[in-house]
């Protein structure tokens, strides 16, 4: 077991070097200088020289190897091993030229290593940092370099140019900031709705039909969009994009989350189906867990907690699309979405 540093034993836990009076720990040095065998026993020495240059023989055999191979095991001339031109001939010849080639440069690079660590000099050599303030000398010429500089670019001298200079240097930037005025239209609130609007059916996505609350199983899952969202309707594939969501139905009895079973019907919850990491579809739904997966960073959403994130780099849950059904059974939203879809942004929070 380590002792402190005054002889006693560490305590559980505790650090075997007592800090120093004052604060810090003390400097723990290095540790002593072990000595090789060949340093000390000049047997162990030649032993390790020989290894050393048996190594390097046999780099040379290997060498040997390749290139008498290289003629004499060849895949279409001549083979010792196999007949010319068969597959045989072109294995052995791989396989003697390759382990020729593979023993010269093993024990080249053995040879070496095992030459470093036995017989090269072992001293340890100890560089202290010097400080990095330069002297008064060194920081006196370069204060010269610098006057000099400015003495003989003549600024001070010559107060015209110097202003008009500022000046250039500030108009600069304007040229960058002139074309960000014909960027458009800001996007005003086109992020904080969607297509979702109070009695609008949900429908099936791709064949548009509308889904009863009896046409949902216990755990399916289905893709869903507006009803009412055609591709007459004006920037349809933005509207599609935003709006798609998907519909699962748990059991009401494992729902956690009191308001989300609320905005849903009989267990039947609507989520939209952007990522709000950065925009994925989150489509994968594991039906024991009742999580639902972002297949692009695996965020994992928590259906049955109002689809917080349990897992991965989104920070918000999906937003939850408040669903009844109407007089004929059909489910339609009883609004947009309560707040931003997909991945957030700078004013998300700000009332539009
Ligand atoms: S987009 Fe969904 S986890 Fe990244």
């Amino acid at each position: 077991m380590h002792e402190n540093l005054d002889g006693t034993r560490p305590e559980k836990g505790v650090s075997a070097i007592a800090p120093k009076e004052g604060g810090g720990f003390p400097n723990p040095g290095l540790p002593p200088h072990e000595y090789r065998q060949a340093d000390m026993d000049p047997r162990a020495e030649k032993r390790a020289e020989r290894i050393v240059a048996l190594m390097f023989l046999l780099s040379v055999v290997g060498t040997a190897v390749f290139i008498a191979a290289y003629f004499v095991v060849t895949p279409r001339g001549t083979n010792i091993f196999a007949e010319s031109g068969s597959p045989q001939a072109l294995w052995w010849s791989n396989l003697v030229t390759g382990l020729g080639f593979a023993v010269a440069v093993f024990f080249i690079g053995a040879g070496a290593i095992h030459w470093a660590k036995t017989l090269m000099p072992d001293h340890e050599v100890v560089e202290e940092r010097h400080a990095l303030r330069g002297s008064d000398e060194t920081r006196a010429a370069a204060a010269s370099i610098i006057t000099d500089g400015l003495n003989e670019s003549g600024i001070a001298r010559r107060p015209l140019i110097v202003t008009s200079m500022v000046a250039a240097l500030a108009a600069l930037p304007l040229a960058v900031l002139a074309p960000l005025s014909t960027l458009g239209p800001l996007p005003g609130n086109v992020l904080h709705h969607t297509f979702w609007r109070k009695g609008m059916r949900l429908a099936r996505d791709h064949d548009g039909t509308p889904i009863k609350a009896s046409d949902v199983a216990m755990n399916s899952i289905f893709h869903v969009m507006p009803e009412d969202l055609t591709p007459d309707t004006e920037h349809y594939l933005e509207e599609r994009a935003k709006a798609a969501a998907v519909i699962v139905r748990i059991d009401p009895r494992v729902g956690q989350n009191d308001e989300s079973l609320a905005n849903g019907y009989n267990g039947i919850l609507a989520f939209s189906k952007i990522c709000t990491h950065v925009g994925c579809p989150v489509a994968l739904y594991e039906q024991q867990t009742h999580h639902m997966l972002c297949p692009c960073h695996q965020s994992t959403f928590d259906v049955t907690d109002g689809a917080k994130v349990i897992f991965g780099p989104a920070h918000r849950p999906l937003p939850q699309l408040p669903i009844e059904v109407d007089a004929e059974g059909y489910l339609v939203a009883k609004g947009d979405f309560p707040e931003p879809i997909g991945p957030s942004f700078w004013d998300i929070h700000k009332d539009k």
